[in-house]
């Protein structure tokens, strides 16, 4: 035997165990692909028996509450999506998406041929495709499901651009006029729909840490609403000016069904109407309020008299047939001719 067949064979055999070791790695950490399709399965199933509700309480009644929740039942939907011929592939991809994670952050989602009525479910933000919850680091874990750390969530900007930021779907663009603010400098889009909060995180948690609301509040929350502007007026010789700000970290009204009205209406000393003016705000009018814009409307109001009252009004209806009551006061502000 020569020295070079030797060496050779040695070669051969550390190969042979280092390929060994790949192999034992390989079936100790990688699951086969029927265990995670069926870790999967126990995610959905699990979510449809309420184990998700029954260790983590708290975070299921915000999200309950929340739109999220209901943006495959939500009647409004419901009604502009009966309308499309096609809405399988154009419209309830968004509403009752299969989750982002593996479908891909950005990407189009995809329809969920199960729990529909869950519309934006737990699952859709938080499962991956080894049948695995991410989210911010825990400081627990549970035999449920495994905890996976992914920096998606911290700021979650890109995870909520998938389907608010969507290029091809412009009706339901809240990023665009975001990251080109001054908002998109130091705040993210949990900074103002997902509020900070220390709790304990699920029921078996040992230690309260630091996480965020999922109440996502955003129209439909009059506290929101009456944060999204503020109001000036200021009255000089038949001139009546009225200087919007919006405060709004995107374009307002965020969706694109969306009226704001401004209302200037002048009153009599008695009481009495004497000449009302308004201006509606909306996508369809094109004429949006970009983030931080201040904006002035001039009405003319030659009839106004020393001791009149001028009031300005910002109201907020959600659709165009939103009846009268059901309407927000966004700001309003009232001003005596002296
Ligand atoms: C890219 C994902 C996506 C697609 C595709 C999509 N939507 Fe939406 N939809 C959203 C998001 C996000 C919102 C909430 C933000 C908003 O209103 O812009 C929303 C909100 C709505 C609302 C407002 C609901 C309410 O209660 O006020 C209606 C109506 C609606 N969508 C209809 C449709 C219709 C009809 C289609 C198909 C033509 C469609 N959507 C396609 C993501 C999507
Ligand atoms: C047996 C209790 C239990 C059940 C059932 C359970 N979880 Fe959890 N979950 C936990 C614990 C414990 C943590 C870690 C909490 C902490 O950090 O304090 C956690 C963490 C999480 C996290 C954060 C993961 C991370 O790494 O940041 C998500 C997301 C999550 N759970 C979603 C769900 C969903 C969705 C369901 C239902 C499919 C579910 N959980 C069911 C106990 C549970
Ligand atoms: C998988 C798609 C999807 C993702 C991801 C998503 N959303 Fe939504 N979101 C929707 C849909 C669809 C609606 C509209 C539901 C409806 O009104 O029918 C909605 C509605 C909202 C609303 C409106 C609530 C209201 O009452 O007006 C806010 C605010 C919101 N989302 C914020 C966020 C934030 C912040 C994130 C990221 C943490 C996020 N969304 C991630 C699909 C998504
Ligand atoms: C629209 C996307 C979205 C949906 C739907 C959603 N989450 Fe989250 N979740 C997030 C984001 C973003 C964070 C990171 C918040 C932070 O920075 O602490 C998070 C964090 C968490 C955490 C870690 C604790 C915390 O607050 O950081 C848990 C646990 C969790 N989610 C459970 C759930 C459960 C259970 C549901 C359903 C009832 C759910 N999530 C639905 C986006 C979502
Ligand atoms: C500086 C605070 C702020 C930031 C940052 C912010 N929002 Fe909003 N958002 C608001 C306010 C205030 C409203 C209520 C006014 C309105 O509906 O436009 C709102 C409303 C919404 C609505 C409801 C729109 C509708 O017509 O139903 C959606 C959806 C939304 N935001 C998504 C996002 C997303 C996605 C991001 C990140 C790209 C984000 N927001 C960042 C303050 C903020």
């Amino acid at each position: 035997m020569n020295l070079k067949a030797v060496r050779w064979g040695i070669g051969s055999m550390s190969f042979g165990l280092f390929g060994c070791v790949l192999i034992i790695l390989t079936v100790n950490f990688t699951p086969r692909a029927e265990d995670k399709a069926h870790r999967v399965t126990e995610a959905y199933q699990g979510f449809q028996d309420g184990k998700c509700q029954s260790c983590h309480p708290a975070i299921w009644r915000e999200w309950k509450d929340s739109m999220h929740a209901k943006a495959w039942i939500d009647e409004i939907y419901q009604a502009a999506a009966q309308q499309v011929p096609d809405r399988e592939t154009k419209c309830d991809q968004c509403h009752a998406p299969q989750p982002i994670l593996m479908t891909g952050i950005g990407e189009m989602p995809k329809l969920r041929d199960r729990q529909r009525e869950a519309g934006v479910s737990c699952l859709v933000c938080h499962l991956d495709a080894n049948g695995a919850m991410n989210g911010p680091p825990a400081s627990a874990e549970t035999y449920f499901h495994a905890n996976v750390t992914n920096p998606i969530y911290t700021p979650p900007t890109k995870l909520c651009a998938t389907c608010h930021g969507q290029k091809s779907v412009p009706e339901h663009d809240q990023l665009s006029s975001f990251l080109d603010s001054e908002f998109a400098e130091n705040t993210s889009c949990a900074t103002c729909h997902m509020p900070v909060v220390k709790r304990l995180q699920s029921t078996t948690s040992h230690e309260s840490i630091k996480g965020r609301k999922h109440t996502w509040r955003g129209s439909r929350s009059v506290t929101q609403l009456k944060r999204a502007a503020s109001l000036q007026l200021e009255y000089e010789t038949g001139q009546v000016s009225v200087k919007l700000q919006s405060r709004t970290g995107h374009i307002l009204p965020g969706g694109t069904l969306r009226i704001i009205v401004l209302e200037v209406t002048l009153l009599a000393p008695d009481g009495t109407e004497r000449q009302k003016q308004h201006i509606s705000i909306s996508a369809e009018n094109e004429n949006r309020l970009l983030p931080n814009e201040d904006r002035t409307y001039t009405f003319d109001m030659a009839s106004a008299a020393t001791g009149d009252t001028i009031s300005a009004r910002l109201i907020y209806q959600l659709t165009p047939n939103t009846p009268e009551s059901d309407r927000i006061l966004m700001a309003d502000k009232t001003l005596i001719i002296r």
